[in-house]
């Protein structure tokens, strides 16, 4: 569906944000773009609906080269959450979600119906949140009118960039959920950027972790837990794994803790 071919990207002739970069997203995958702050994992993202244009390498989206598709039409089929929310803060939360149908020039009946459906789906009242403004809204409310919006068009493939990001603990589970069951009911194709790892084992399909531009792994969440050959690959799942530890202990009681902080009490 998403086809990567020896991507790269330089901003500056000199460095490169995106280097030589070959993925394969099948129809339907749900797939993480994973790594630490700065390794281009934002630049993969829009350079698969030309926000940005490659320096090198070849994108096809569901079989059509995006360098030989206008950059307008091809965004409409392809849903986008900004990194950061990015809402327009001067339009109301049913005008934010419109914006594309209105490009689209849908009529208006079609489009406030689509845009009640769009909000009922990320589970806002229409009748409540319609007319807010963006900033009468908490932070987890505006990451949900941003999925809403992404997902006016009916888009087959979705981008996300770290589109849980900044939510506390148990919003962001619940946002979490919500998008893993729309997913699921409307067969959407998603590549998700995030650096949280916890987050792409438990959500996605397969992983591609990131370094200074390139991919070093690109495994299931099973496979990727079992792989112990990549450096960089431990380290990030050595958080998660430590976790894990901690909490189950913590869950079966103080006796398995036994022989450890007896003098902490
Ligand atoms: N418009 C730009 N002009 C010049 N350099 C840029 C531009 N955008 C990004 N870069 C550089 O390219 C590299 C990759 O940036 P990118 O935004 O893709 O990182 P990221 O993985 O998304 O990071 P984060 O997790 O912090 O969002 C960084 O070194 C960044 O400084
Ligand atoms: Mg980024």
């Amino acid at each position: 569906m998403i086809r990567l071919d020896a991507i790269s990207k330089t901003y500056d002739g000199v460095e490169y944000a995106v280097r030589d970069i070959t993925l394969d997203v099948d129809a339907g995958e749900f797939i993480a773009l994973l790594g630490a702050s700065g390794c281009g994992k934002t630049t993969t993202l829009k350079m698969i609906n030309r926000l940005i244009e490659p320096t090198a390498g070849t994108i096809h989206v569901d079989g059509i080269d995006v360098t030989q598709t206008d950059p307008v039409e091809l965004r409409r089929g392809i849903g986008y959450v900004f990194q950061g929310i990015g809402l327009f803060p001067h339009l109301t939360v049913a005008e934010n979600v419109a914006v594309v149908p209105r490009l689209l020039g849908w009529e208006r009946s079609r489009t406030a119906a689509r845009t009640d459906e769009l909000l009922e789906l990320v589970q806002l009242d229409p009748a409540q949140y319609r007319q807010r403004s963006p900033r009468e809204l908490s932070g987890g409310q505006q990451q949900r009118v941003g999925l809403a919006r992404a997902l006016a068009a009916r888009p087959k493939v979705m981008l996300m960039d770290e589109p849980f990001g900044a939510l506390d603990p148990l919003t962001r589970d619940e946002l979490q959920q919500a998008f893993a069951d729309i997913r699921r009911r409307l067969d959407l194709t998603v590549v998700m950027v995030t650096h949280d790892m916890t987050e792409a084992l438990l959500l996605t399909d397969r992983i591609a972790v990131m370094d200074a531009g390139r991919i070093v792994a690109l495994d299931t969440p099973v496979d990727l837990m079992r792989d112990t050959t990549s450096e960089q690959v431990r380290r990030l799942l050595d958080m998660p794994r430590r976790q894990t530890g901690r909490l189950e202990a913590i869950m079966a009681g103080p006796d398995v803790r036994s022989g450890e902080g007896a003098d902490r009490t």
